[in-house]
């Protein structure tokens, strides 16, 4: 850390915005294999909670990588530099108020440790999107586990490179197996049971 660097404070607190906006700010971790269903339950979930009036936002691999996160590749390296990265753009929506769903593959235990120590507890709630590498590679909605089999992606995940699932998650959800609807319900429960959302 520079000592030249200081932190600035803002007038606008964090805890004035959750009070404006009815809700607090946590941040949705969403986890699990490529093609587990991370992206639709995320954005499904958004949907229901900005239908609820909630301030949210999801921050999606996907899209990161066409972006802020587009210099880096799948090496072992390049994803935890993906995930710091991305921990830390969620640590700022996070500040901003808003229910931050995150969905990027995460590999590795450590890395998504690390992003769970930036905040404070009950902040950061893992979900893993549970569902079979053989549910996953047979239905390869990107064509990704094909290529990854006849050696045209390198790296890949559940094929070449591994995936550590989550030990001890807030919440495991069988992408795989319930519908998309009960992995939403899931979830909403969850944020109402743990005090996010205000009780109706
Ligand atoms: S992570 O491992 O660093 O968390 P991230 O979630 O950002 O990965 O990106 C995963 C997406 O990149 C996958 O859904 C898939 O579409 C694409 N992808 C391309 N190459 C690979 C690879 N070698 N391993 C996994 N996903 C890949």
């Amino acid at each position: 850390m520079n000592k030249n660097i200081f932190h600035q404070q803002g007038l606008v607190s964090r805890q004035h915005r959750e009070q404006q906006s009815g809700h607090k700010s946590v941040i949705l971790w969403f986890t699990g294999l490529s093609g587990a269903g991370k992206s639709t339950l995320a954005h499904a979930v958004e949907k229901a909670l900005f239908e609820l009036g909630c301030r949210t936002f999801v921050v999606d691999g996907d899209n990161v990588r066409h972006g802020l996160c587009a210099d880096l590749g799948f090496s072992a390296d390049d994803r935890q530099e993906n995930i710091r990265r991305v921990g830390e753009l969620s640590r700022l929506f996070l500040e901003a108020g808003v229910i931050t769903l995150s969905a990027f593959i995460s590999p590795f235990l450590a890395d998504r440790a690390r992003v769970r120590s930036l905040v404070k507890h009950g902040e950061f709630i893992e979900i893993y999107c549970n569902a079979d590498l053989e549910a996953c590679e047979r239905r390869d909605v990107k064509g990704l586990y094909a290529k990854a089999r006849c050696g045209e992606i390198a790296e890949f995940t559940g094929i070449s490179s591994p995936y550590e699932a989550p030990v001890n998650p807030e919440l495991i959800v069988n992408t795989g197996v319930d519908s998309l609807e009960s992995c939403v319900n899931t979830i909403l429960d969850y944020l109402k049971l743990h005090g996010v959302l205000r009780a109706e």
